[in-house]
């Protein structure tokens, strides 16, 4: 049985202070739910909100790493400190780090490596830009963007994998796939795993859902067969709304 994650990205928002707000709000109110959750803070944020949420069913994620273990790469993390403040996970290729920062699916096949390597799980985040999508290029993206990222990815490894479907378009913007578009492009995702990695870890491997989910349209979503929880990154800012999205991914 895949499990349903429910994962919030915080992008570059929220101090330490408000992340222990954040937390002080949103712990009591999910205490007693049977879910997964993850929530990607900004740096400043991992160690406060790891040790927050210790023994909780929050796990705490980065949002980006760099692509060397160590050395002279000035202004870069890497998943060696990430282990070491104990990060369990990292978004890598986000469409802003694509779009704004250059991360090319070179960089994000580096890094999703050498965050396995580390013991630290990748969400690896593909999805096409509108102007994709309305030439009829969707699958073809998502196709490339697989597999170039999990290029070199073992079969042990994979299992160590979470895949966020996020269509740009609908990113930020209030516009959200239907259940129907997303459910369509998540089922091909998992037949390119399938046949790369074979049936049984296709079965397995969790596929998020990404790009305005909010309380009012989680449950259509998370109803396909194939979207396996979601990316969550404007309603994930609030407690309250980000508590009803993990109600409705748990069990
Ligand atoms: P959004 O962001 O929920 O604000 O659309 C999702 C994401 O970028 O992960």
């Amino acid at each position: 049985m895949r499990k349903t994650i429910i994962a919030g990205n915080w992008k570059m928002n929220k101090t330490v202070s408000e992340t222990k707000q954040f937390f002080n709000e949103l712990l009591p109110i999910i205490k007693e739910m049977n879910a997964n959750v993850i929530i990607a803070t900004p740096f400043t944020s991992l160690v406060t909100a790891s040790e927050i949420t210790k023994n909780t069913i929050v796990k705490i994620a980065a949002q980006n790493m760099g692509n060397r273990l160590n050395g002279a790469y000035t202004g870069e993390i890497s998943p060696l400190m990430l282990k070491d403040i104990n990060i369990d996970y990292v978004i890598i290729g986000h469409s802003e780090r694509r779009e704004y920062y250059g991360d090319t699916d070179f960089h994000i096949n580096e890094k999703v490596k050498l965050a396995l390597q580390t013991g630290v799980s990748p969400i690896l985040c593909i999805g096409e830009k509108l102007e994709e999508r309305e030439e009829n290029k969707t699958k073809d993206v998502v196709k490339t963007q697989i597999l170039e990222g999990l290029k070199d990815v073992s079969k042990e490894d994979i299992k160590n994998v979470i895949i966020a479907y996020e269509p740009v378009w609908a990113i930020g913007t209030g516009k959200t796939a239907t259940p129907e578009m997303a459910q369509d492009v998540h089922r091909y995702i998992r037949d390119l795993i399938e046949e790369k990695y074979g049936k049984e870890i296709a079965d397995e491997i969790s596929i998020l859902y990404g790009g305005s989910m909010k309380p009012e349209n989680v449950v259509e979503l998370l109803n396909e067969s194939d979207i396996d929880g979601g990316l969550i990154g404007g309603a994930s800012l609030e407690a309250k709304s980000f508590a009803k999205l993990i109600e409705a991914g748990a069990k």
